[in-house]
């Protein structure tokens, strides 16, 4: 399929068939979050990914309370991986002060999107996930302290009812030839 194809059919999936998902199709797609850019090539990805059911209900429950709660519904998940990032002193410590845009967090951005998009092609439903407590996410994973919960992307076969339509801003709205943005943005 046309890798449009593939961005045109992505939508966010809440609802999930209780399927387990191949380790196989797994790897393909953090395979694909493997071979993103970063800044200065640094790779600051690592990916831990939930399958086992009893594990994943206790990070559910650990780092999904309180505002969390209304994120409960990816427990049904067939998987959940979580987006780590390494920090690396130079570039994105000292970098940042420097530079002011968090590479980091655009490098993750960019490794989750290929997962995502991959996953669409072998028909696998995904909800990219920041409503959870990242600060007990990293406790509960033992991550030491030069590590980073950036984010959570959900993982399953579509149920009927788990997309929702969207407005789609127009290609007028966002997109701006040369001088055409002057007084419009
Ligand atoms: C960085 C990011 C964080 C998101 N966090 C959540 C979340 O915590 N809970 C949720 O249900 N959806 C979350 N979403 C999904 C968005 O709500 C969804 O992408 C948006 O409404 C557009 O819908 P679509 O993905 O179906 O096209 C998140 C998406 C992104 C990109």
């Amino acid at each position: 399929m046309a890798l449009i194809d593939i961005i045109k059919q992505r939508k966010s999936t809440r609802k999930y068939l209780d399927k387990p998902i191949a380790r196989e199709d797994i790897i393909k797609c953090i395979e694909a979050a493997r071979l993103s850019p970063s800044a200065d090539n640094i790779q600051p990805w690592r990916f831990i990914v939930i399958d086992d059911a009893e594990y994943k209900k206790k990070f559910c429950a650990e780092v999904l309370t309180g505002i969390f709660r209304r994120t409960r519904f990816i427990e049904k998940a067939a998987v959940i991986v979580v987006l780590v990032a390494k920090t690396h002193l130079i570039v994105h410590r000292i970098g940042k002060r420097v530079v002011k845009t968090d590479v980091q967090l655009l490098d993750m951005g960019i490794s989750g999107e290929h997962i995502v998009l991959q996953a669409q092609e072998l028909g696998i439903g995904t909800c990219w996930i920041n409503m959870f407590n990242p600060k007990r996410a990293k406790k509960f994973l033992n991550l030491s302290s030069n590590y980073r919960v950036i984010s959570l992307i959900a993982m399953g076969y579509p149920a009927e009812g788990g997309t929702k339509d969207r407005r789609d801003l127009s290609l007028e709205d966002i997109m701006f030839f040369n001088k055409d943005s002057r007084h419009r943005l």
